[in-house]
């Protein structure tokens, strides 16, 4: 057997409403990955097994190798086992997963001695925006913003705040898939002014409310013009289960990244009443959908013993 090393990196929800490529945060449900150095392969067990087989590891092989030739280092092969715990193309960050699984594992295994902004901007270039890899790799929830850099790699400029411990996560995970690519292309090229400060002030509103727990003002602050409603259109009910998880007593509620899961952030005692109706919302547009309780991560991804 080769040298080797299990990683676990988790989901995460993106833009949380108002903050579009910017904000995001991580949720205690994990991938499990399993590299072994000497052959090549790939398995897949769990969530989307079939379509993650098929695309034969393709993204954790290109993490994998970015990070070796970032350091001018030759690429050894290696096997890969994935257990998948994340539904795919639902919103929740598994390809986020699969790039920080492999920049992670090659860092380690190579004693490549990449640090978190090395990887967070190898991540980023792979991924397209930063908001699923950086609390995929640092755990919480993390504000990420581009920053000028030194004229050859864009430097990423990033915060992480811990969640607090009375939080939990309702996802409504419809049974259909939405590609990433597909939900960024009804998005417009250009913004009004109006729409900009709207969610500028909500974004900023979020993590003011966030580092003082004034839970009241979530419901505001993860309303969003930039997106949302333009991908309403391909996540019917999208409107309807966002007030019907408010209506319920969430504390806010927001499409999940591009979509189309929905995750309502709620106190413990509201959650199962939460559940109900988001369940209950997709349904009435003929939509199934599955229910998963959980909560903010503060635990990025990590080497298990
Ligand atoms: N911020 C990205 C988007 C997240 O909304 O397109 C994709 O998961």
């Amino acid at each position: 057997m080769g040298k080797g090393v299990r990683v676990l990196v988790p989901a995460t929800t993106a833009n949380l409403g108002a903050g579009f490529d910017c904000l995001g945060m991580a949720l205690n449900l994990y991938n499990v990955f399993d590299f072994e150095l000497g052959s090549e392969g790939f398995t897949a067990a769990g969530e989307g097994e079939e379509s993650l087989r098929a695309s034969s590891g393709r993204l954790i092989y290109r993490a994998w190798q970015a990070a070796y030739e970032y350091r001018n280092q030759a690429v050894p092969p290696v096997k890969i086992n994935l257990k998948s715990n994340i539904p795919i193309g639902r919103g929740l960050g598994s390809s986020a997963t699969a790039i920080i699984a492999g920049l992670f594992a090659a860092n380690y295994l190579g004693e490549l001695a990449l640090d978190d902004q090395e990887l967070l901007l190898l991540a980023t270039e792979i991924e397209g925006h930063p908001d699923n890899v950086a609390p995929a790799l640092l755990g919480g929830l993390v504000v990420t913003a581009n920053g000028d850099g030194d004229g050859q790699r864009p430097a990423l400029h990033y915060v992480v705040l811990e969640p607090p411990g009375e939080l939990q996560a309702v996802l409504a995970v419809p049974a259909f898939e939405l590609s990433t690519a597909k939900a960024r292309s009804v998005l417009p090229k250009n913004v009004s002014r109006q729409d900009a400060v709207f969610n500028v002030g909500r974004a900023a509103l979020l993590v003011a409310a966030w580092s003082s727990r004034r839970w009241d003002l979530l419901g505001k602050a993860m309303e969003d013009r930039l997106h949302q409603p333009m991908r309403a259109a391909l996540v019917p009910g999208l409107t309807q289960v966002l007030e019907a998880a408010e209506g319920a007593g969430a504390l806010g509620a927001a499409l999940s990244g591009a979509g189309p899961s929905v995750i309502a952030l709620t106190l413990e005692e509201q959650a199962a009443a939460v559940s109900e109706a988001m369940e209950r919302a997709f349904s009435a547009h003929g939509i199934d959908c599955k229910i998963i309780r959980t909560t903010p991560a503060r635990q990025g991804a990590y080497l298990a013993d």
